[in-house]
């Protein structure tokens, strides 16, 4: 790995980040059993609530944590921007996002409009606490402007797409009323969507792509304009409401096409700097990062060819999933032996031998991950000719989530026992 430029001594304890990556399994479980139970239905409409119920366990159990953790962990060492009481943000945005995506995804599920609005509540005060502290560290932040911009940017866009969503579970059950309200959920689906999920992924992964498989930057014009020409477009899509339906109807395919475009460069430009990578091996991490781009490639094509927006939606989740997946497998290993070798530095612990990244997290165990992750994806596009097939995507989830799980559970447990050799008594002098 290249690590110029980085400043891995300022890493925060890596129990922040880690309260965090341990939501994803239990969420993609959630999202993988209600696949498997009413998947039909997911794959008949977007407005089915287990479509909604589905898309909000993946875009608030799954995908937000890792991202918010992974923020948290490569602000200070990535852009100098350390989290204020980093340890406190990360447990309660775990509690607000955990508490809250359960409440959210079973209110759309069961109809419940109580169980809807308390757990957007919830969610939505994690969620404040993480973006307070975003507001705190990258305020004051100079370092990689570009990336800065990328992540400012999609940590207003988060803001944007929870406080919008508040408003429409309010509309959803009567207690509120909006003139154009399919437009409001447009602009929902494209702040969280293009904004937040998407600019996120796009900022972070012009730094990590180069820095994990050496490979050649990504064009300097591109890291520069994509963050402002994203935000641009999203604020282009607020006006909409306030336009004659027809015109604002055609305004909103030609915003979307556009916004599509400006990802695609991205994800263009992230296949090629992979293609002329110096690392020539290819690993789990690199399929599940080029599955994405190819996913967000596809989507563009459903969107064109007026595909259903059910498939829309599995493309575009199943992409974003696939990338923070494979984003995860790269840094967990990493994380776990660099809190290692920091404890082993600062207590004099050098007769003490460190696991292999290799040994933290065995090649056999994240390509497990990576093919359920896929086959489940292709399950479940499949299931919209032949909807059984939706069953089986969602039982691949399933055991994709169980797989990912036990890469996390077993890399604690090392860490654990090594931890417990530098502690003269045997036992372990940090929490997992
Ligand atoms: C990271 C944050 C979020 C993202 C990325 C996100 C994404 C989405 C997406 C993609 C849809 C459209 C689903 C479809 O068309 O099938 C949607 C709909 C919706 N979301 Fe969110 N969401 C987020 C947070 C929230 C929060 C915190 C709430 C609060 C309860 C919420 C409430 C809603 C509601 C009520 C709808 C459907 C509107 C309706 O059919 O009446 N969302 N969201």
């Amino acid at each position: 790995m290249n690590l110029g430029g980085l400043s891995p001594d300022k890493a925060p304890p890596v129990e922040a980040p880690l309260t965090l990556f341990y939501l994803m399994p239990f969420f993609l479980c959630l999202a993988g059993l209600t696949l498997a139970w009413q998947g039909d239905q997911v794959m008949a409409s977007r407005w089915a609530p287990a479509a909604l119920a589905t898309t909000h366990f993946l875009v608030l159990g799954a995908l937000a944590p890792v991202m918010c953790g992974a923020l948290l962990q490569m602000s200070p060492v990535l852009l100098g921007a350390p989290y204020p009481r980093v340890r406190l943000v990360a447990r309660l945005t775990a509690a607000g996002l955990g508490l809250g995506g359960v409440l959210i995804g079973g209110g759309f599920l069961l109809s419940l409009p109580g169980m809807l609005l308390s757990g957007g509540g919830i969610a939505i005060a994690g969620l404040l606490v993480f973006l307070v502290g975003s507001f705190r560290a990258l305020s004051a932040a100079s370092g990689r402007r570009e990336t800065l911009w990328a992540v400012r940017l999609a940590a207003l866009a988060l803001a944007v797409t929870i406080a919008l969503g508040l408003t429409l579970a309010m509309v959803r059950y009567g207690w509120l009323q909006l003139p154009q309200h399919l437009r409001w959920i447009d602009m929902h689906v494209a702040w969280g969507l293009a904004g937040w999920v998407g600019l996120l992924l796009a900022g972070v992964g012009m730094e990590i792509i180069p820095l994990f498989y050496i490979s050649p930057a990504f064009a300097a014009g591109l890291k520069r304009v994509l963050p402002f020409a994203v935000i641009v477009l999203l604020l282009l899509v607020v006006g909409l409401p306030g336009l004659p339906p027809s015109l604002a109807q055609a305004l909103w395919q030609w915003l979307v096409s556009v916004l599509f475009v400006v990802h695609l460069m991205y994800n263009a430009n992230a296949l090629y700097v992979q293609k002329r990578r110096q690392r020539p091996r290819r690993d789990a991490n690199l399929w599940l990062w080029q599955l994405s781009h190819v996913a967000v490639f596809a989507a563009f094509f459903a969107w064109v060819f007026d595909a259903s927006d059910s498939l829309l939606g599995v493309l575009l989740l199943g992409g974003g999933v696939s990338f923070v997946i494979g984003s995860l497998m790269k840094i967990l290993p990493f994380l776990t032996w660099l809190d290692l070798q920091q404890r082993r530095v600062a207590g004099g612990h050098m007769q003490v031998s460190l696991p292999r990244l290799r040994a933290l997290l065995p090649e056999a165990l994240a390509n497990g991950v990576a093919w359920t992750l896929g086959s489940a994806m292709v399950a479940t596009l499949c299931g919209a000719f032949a909807p059984y097939l939706t069953t089986l995507g969602g039982i691949l989830l399933i055991a994709c989530a169980v797989l990912l799980a036990y890469a996390l559970v077993r890399a604690a447990i090392i860490r654990r026992g090594v931890i417990a050799q530098f502690s003269p008594l045997g036992q372990p002098s940090g929490g997992v």
